[in-house]
């Protein structure tokens, strides 16, 4: 894992959309694998600023989501559909079609995560997938014990994930208690990732990610077995890290031709 600590989250999402818009720029059908939540929201804005006044066109770019809420209407407000649509969809010259979502409404949920998962291999697997970590070490929505190898399927939401994004909803009881989401063994199969982490209540998952065992009780640490993946977080999120002045070291001091400007 590269392990990249940035001033604060906007310049972390700035970096981020650099890497985003240097892949769509060098790969003529780029495939984005993307994610929701707060974390992302300062990327997402520099890409729309990227394409209203660099003219990054994303025309050719096709993207999958990694989650979506069971049993929560596209139209809600809270929906990852609507979510997307807001902060990036509606803002971009995606072509219609081009991006996806797993269906929560799905009548037939394992027909339609298989689906799925069959629509990345028809796009050709994707090529950068973006990725924020939950205060419980999730990844996407797989909560601590998701098997490292799981593909798109249902899941249940642990207390934790489901009290930190009531903030969203309201109150703990609207929250949906399921969701589908991309495995782990879904997203270990994307060319790269890039992960985002910020504040200090990420601290602890951050440390267990990077640091700590691989184990299915930090979910976020199989990407230690990825051969790709980039960290960007802010002093905050870094801060309980062990070797902290290592990567600050390793990133002062990397050759003009390995970074993104
Ligand atoms: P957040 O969620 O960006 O809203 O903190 C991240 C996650 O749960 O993966």
């Amino acid at each position: 894992m590269e392990v990249i600590i940035k001033s604060d989250k906007l310049e972390a999402g700035k970096l981020g959309a650099k890497i985003i818009a240097r892949l769509i720029r060098d790969k003529a059908k780029a495939v984005l694998g993307l994610a929701t939540g707060s974390t992302p929201l300062a990327l997402y804005k520099e890409l729309v600023r990227m394409h209203r006044e660099e003219s990054l066109s994303f025309k050719n770019v096709t993207t999958f989501n990694l989650d979506e809420y069971v049993g929560l209407d596209p139209s809600h407000p809270c929906s990852f559909y609507s979510e997307m649509h807001k902060n990036l969809f509606s803002q971009l010259d995606l072509a219609k079609g081009a991006s996806h979502l797993p269906d929560g409404m799905a009548q037939d949920l394992p027909a339609s995560c298989a689906a799925y998962e069959a629509a990345i291999k028809v796009a050709g697997g994707i090529d950068l997938q973006l990725l924020g970590i939950g205060h419980d070490g999730h990844l996407a929505f797989n909560e601590p014990g998701s098997s490292l190898a799981s593909r798109t399927r249902l899941k249940t939401l642990s207390q934790k994930t489901i009290k930190a994004n009531s903030r969203f909803f309201g109150s703990e009881d609207k929250v949906p208690r399921h969701v589908v989401t991309m495995g782990l063994g879904t997203i270990m199969e994307a060319r790269q990732c890039v992960l985002l982490a910020f504040g200090r209540d990420k601290a602890e998952a951050v440390r267990d990610m990077i640091e700590g065992p691989v184990s299915a009780s930090c979910p976020g640490s199989v990407l230690q077995f990825h051969e790709k993946t980039i960290v960007l977080l802010d002093p905050e999120a870094a801060g309980k890290l062990k070797r902290k002045q290592y990567y600050l070291d390793v990133y002062a001091g990397k050759p003009a031709w390995q970074l993104w400007d």
